[in-house]
């Protein structure tokens, strides 16, 4: 089953940063529907994430930096704060806590619909407005 599906409720209007959405929400939902006892899958997995993550920051930073959006550095600072709960997450569950995997997916999917809804929606109507003139 999908934890995640993208609608429309969740564009923000600029095809590149949909497109990088729905290729996160996929791996979500790869995350969410991989079988716990195949350990070696699921870090891969969420090294994946985590690396896409990354990438999909740095081009929102980039645009958020170049267009001198005023909320940049908060933006910036709640992209930093999931890359490094996601990290301690993922060291929990090497350790051997596996209860983390619930905590993980819960994050996952609650972190991502309200950022991209309440934060990137936010950037990307600078965007449009500044590079529409
Ligand atoms: Fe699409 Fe700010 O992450």
């Amino acid at each position: 089953m999908k934890l995640i599906e993208w609608n429309e409720s969740l564009s923000v209007s600029v095809d590149s940063f949909d497109m990088e959405h729905k290729e996160l929400i996929k791996m979500i939902n790869e995350f969410n529907s991989s079988e716990k006892s195949k350990i070696d899958k699921i870090f891969e997995i969420l090294d994946g994430l985590i690396h896409y993550s990354d990438f999909h920051f740095k081009n929102e930073e980039r645009f958020m930096k170049q267009s001198n959006y005023k909320f940049y550095e908060e933006h910036k600072a709640q992209h930093e704060r999931f890359i490094s709960t996601i990290n301690k997450l993922k060291k929990q569950y090497i350790e051997g806590r596996p209860f983390v995997y619930t905590k993980i997916n819960r994050l996952l999917k609650t972190w991502l619909i309200e950022h991209i809804k309440k934060c990137d929606k936010k950037y990307a109507e600078h965007l449009i407005k500044t590079y529409k003139h």
